[in-house]
């Protein structure tokens, strides 16, 4: 069996924290489980000619490939409540009042139930509201894998059932007693791409709202700076970033206003 030697170890450490800057300091066991079968795929024989590999690869599939066995893309439809309720009574209606055109982002959307839980109170708010400005939604993540589980837009059947009923009639199709899948016309609205919050954010486009929750507690402190810069230099005035629960935006990283519950809004 392949063993993950500590030189290795580091070596693994150092590249992912730089390129894309996860923390994997104390997740050797999980490095050695996760990437030995990528080795056996390869016809790799060591870690350390796999970092090899890896960097001598320009097309950069191999580090797409490990990135996506390395990142952990756990979601669910409405998590973390309280920020849709906010979306939908404080930020909607604002939005209403002032924008034709309205861009929020999902960065770091895993297998996308977040996008498609946002897509779905645009929707909604859209029906209720005539001023309801045209809504898009991109959602982006670093795991290809993740991307095209989003893209499909289909679900084990048990996450149907923690949908509001007419949340499942009006968004959704059941497939069979296995899985569902979320009608195309609300997926058509949500443009999905790969997108390294680590890169610099100089072609990033500017958005109304960013959600970009429980991603960064996976980063050390440096990286978490550099996003947090990078996400709010492409929020519009008045625009807002909210992050996951138990995550915190350093005063000293950000002029954001907090408004309360891991939201904060751009001064106008
Ligand atoms: C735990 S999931 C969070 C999903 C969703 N935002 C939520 O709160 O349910 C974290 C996601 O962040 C992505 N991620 C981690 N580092 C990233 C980076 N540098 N750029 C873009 N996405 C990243 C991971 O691939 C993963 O899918």
């Amino acid at each position: 069996m392949i063993r993950l030697g500590t030189l290795e170890f580091l070596d693994i450490v150092d590249y992912v924290r730089e390129k894309y800057g996860i923390n994997l300091e104390k997740k050797k066991v999980l490095i050695e489980c996760r990437l030995r079968s990528e080795l056996d795929r390869c016809g790799i024989a060591s870690f350390k000619d796999y970092m090899k590999a890896v960097r001598a690869d320009k097309s950069g599939r191999l580090a797409g490939e490990m990135i996506n066995r390395l990142t952990t893309n756990y979601t669910y439809f409405m998590r973390e409540p309280r920020h849709f309720d906010f979306i939908r009574k404080t930020i909607l209606p604002q939005a209403a009042k002032n924008k034709t055109d309205y861009q929020a982002w999902c960065a770091g959307c895993a297998s996308g139930e977040e996008c498609y839980t946002l897509a779905m109170l645009f929707q909604d708010f859209a029906q209720e509201n005539s001023a309801a400005p045209a809504a898009h939604i991109t959602a982006t993540d670093i795991s290809e894998s993740a991307l095209e589980r989003a893209r499909q837009g289909i679900y084990p059947i048990k996450e149907f059932r923690n949908l509001p009923p007419q949340w499942q009639e009006k968004y959704c199709v059941v497939k069979d007693e296995k899985s569902f899948e979320i009608k195309k016309f609300l997926k058509k609205n949500i443009q999905f791409k790969n997108q390294n919050l680590m890169e610099p954010e100089n072609t990033w486009k500017k958005y109304d709202l960013i959600l970009c929750r429980n991603v960064m507690i996976y980063f050390d402190t440096a990286s978490k700076k550099t996003m947090i810069s990078r996400l709010e230099n492409s929020l519009r005035p008045g625009g807002y970033l909210i992050v996951g629960l138990a995550e915190v935006l350093p005063r000293e990283f950000t002029t954001l206003e907090f408004v309360g519950s891991a939201i904060y809004r751009k001064p106008e």
